[in-house]
């Protein structure tokens, strides 16, 4: 996820991968109703969309949380320091680690015995990373995993007994829904220990239209966003998708804070994917995507759910966004 796009692509796509991606694409579309689901988002064209859409004014979320690092970042150090043993700091889908960046760095010029793992479904992030941060951050001493996040939590469990913080930004939990987002936190409480902590970006309720705005930029990136998986889909598939036939409809419940995405088909239509065909009537919808927004009472029910505490957090100015440390009991 979240990629940089300078780099040039040097993974190969293994057949199980592409087997595991039509296998998921051929369910999803057989289910009623159809589905898609976002973590196909992100190819290397998905990947420059994304950075394209946080750069959109209307897309809020990262600069909320960027703000967050770069101004609170004494006060974010201070709460993971805590009684100053050495730790090992873990970010979960680091990314190009913009954010996180402004923490390294702190940490290393107080001279804080720290190492920095950062988990990558990309392998091509991981060697990004550990070519570009030694040289931004001299003397950081860091070791990369390039997987699935819990494995590689597992993995990061055998390399040191060190005290753990783990990082999960960018409201990234949001593309869960909250049961799925709890059984998440569950998780991640299991593979640590009691006394470490989890700081999660979580993106919080606030004016309707200024979240439906975000999913629905002037610009047209998020509709890109979303048509670009039919175009991955037709790509890697060997499918026939024609976006021309359908609609990009996003929409955010007040109520329930979800923020969802949906594909419209403008017409009755079949499809085909591979040896399969899938039909589609006029006005039926593929589910994209979920970005949910939170109350601070949610954030910490799912703290107090999932065997943590609720320690410190940190809003932007405008109090959009949350940056929470919950410590493990
Ligand atoms: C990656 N994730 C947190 C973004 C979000 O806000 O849900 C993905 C995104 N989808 C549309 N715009 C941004």
């Amino acid at each position: 996820m979240n990629q940089p796009s300078t780099q040039p692509a040097m993974i190969e796509t293994s057949k199980s991968d592409t087997e595991t991606f039509y296998n998921d694409v051929i369910k999803g579309l057989k289910q009623t109703p159809k589905r898609l689901n976002s973590m196909y988002f992100y190819d290397a064209a998905g990947d420059k969309l994304f950075q394209e859409l946080m750069d959109c004014p209307e897309y809020y979320p990262t600069k909320c949380e960027l703000e967050i690092f770069s101004q609170r970042t004494a006060d974010l150090a201070n709460t993971m320091i805590g009684d100053g043993d050495a730790f090992d700091l873990i970010e979960l889908g680091a990314g190009d680690a913009t954010k996180s960046s402004y923490l390294l760095k702190y940490l290393q010029d107080q001279g804080v015995d720290f190492t920095y793992l950062p988990i990558d479904i990309s392998a091509n992030v991981i060697n990004y990373l550990t070519v570009k941060l030694p040289l931004t951050i001299p003397g950081l001493k860091m070791t990369g995993l390039n997987g699935q996040y819990f494995d590689m939590l597992k993995r990061a469990a055998a390399l040191s007994n060190r005290r753990k913080v783990v990082l999960f930004l960018g409201s990234n939990i949001g593309n869960m829904p909250v049961n799925e987002a709890t059984d998440f936190c569950k998780e991640l409480r299991h593979h640590l220990a009691p006394g470490d902590m989890a700081l999660i970006g979580f993106d919080l309720k606030k004016s309707p239209k200024t979240i439906l705005a975000a999913y629905n930029d002037k610009g047209g990136i998020t509709k890109k966003f979303n048509f670009n998986l039919l175009h991955r889909i037709n790509r890697e598939l060997d499918a026939n998708f024609d976006v021309n036939r359908f609609d990009h409809y996003p929409m955010y419940d007040p109520e329930t804070g979800a923020c969802k995405s949906y594909l419209i088909s403008l017409q009755d239509q079949l499809v085909t994917l591979g040896k399969e065909t899938i039909r589609f009537v006029k006005d039926e919808y593929i589910y994209m995507e979920i970005s949910q927004k939170f109350t601070i009472m949610q954030t910490d029910q799912m703290a107090a759910h999932t065997g943590f505490r609720p320690l410190d957090r940190f809003f932007d100015n405008k109090k959009w966004f949350v940056d929470t440390i919950w410590i493990a009991e």
